[in-house]
């Protein structure tokens, strides 16, 4: 009798054990992990091999880095949205560099302050242009003046997604980006997501 009772305690414990196995394997969780392990997006395998860059026009679905506000006399003047391709944020999670072929765009949005029931507050208005990197570790365009020190790098105006206004990115780029060289030429610091794991 009393072996059969210790026997029914350990099958119970043996059985609750491995519905809780069962629970954690739920498909959406699967579908996640392959997500942040195989698919890392890369602009030089999107058949964009040329080196001209363009605002991706579905980059606000993409991962939100996050956002920078820049004062004002009254509120925020400007609010900056950075995004990033596809896997660029798990793999940096992963690896603390970014992906070869991944982009990084920040939307500059102009702004609207008022009194809420928050207080004073600013929110993203109006498009006022975007900045494009590409991560390009092999540095591919050696004689093309927009690509260089690992990135490729570009400013598109409002209402131009497609043709950069940028000419050379040692002019128009690099010098306000060398408080952030030892990270690669990019502002970390503004983006927490970087160093979840
Ligand atoms: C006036 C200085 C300045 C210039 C010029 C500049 N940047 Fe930046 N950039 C910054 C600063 C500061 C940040 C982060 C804070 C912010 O957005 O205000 C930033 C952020 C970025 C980001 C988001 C990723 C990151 O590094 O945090 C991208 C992408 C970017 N810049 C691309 C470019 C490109 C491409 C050019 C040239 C066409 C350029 N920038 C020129 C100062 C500058």
């Amino acid at each position: 009798m009393k072996v059969n009772f210790f026997l029914i305690v350990i099958l119970v414990l043996i059985l609750s054990a491995c519905t809780k196995n069962k629970e954690k394997v739920i498909p959406s969780e699967v579908t996640k992990e392959t997500k942040m392990t195989n698919e890392v997006y890369s602009y030089f395998e999107s058949g964009s091999n040329d080196g001209v860059m363009s605002v991706p026009e579905n980059y606000r679905e993409w991962d939100f880095l996050g956002a920078w506000a820049i004062d004002g006399d009254k509120g925020s003047k400007g609010i900056h949205n950075v995004y990033a391709s596809p896997g660029a944020v798990s793999f940096y999670q992963k690896n603390k560099y970014f992906p070869d072929g991944c982009i990084l765009v920040k939307e500059l949005m102009n702004t609207h302050t008022e009194y809420l029931s928050t207080g004073l507050v600013s929110r993203a208005n109006e498009n006022e242009g975007w900045f494009v990197m590409v991560k390009d570790a092999k540095n591919r365009f050696p004689d093309n003046p927009l690509w260089g020190d690992g990135w490729g790098w570009s400013f598109f105006e409002a209402g131009k997604m497609y043709k950069t206004v940028s000419t050379d990115y040692k002019a128009n780029c690099i010098a306000c980006h060398v408080p952030a060289e030892k990270d690669d030429w990019i502002y970390v610091d503004g983006y927490p997501v970087l160093k979840l794991e």
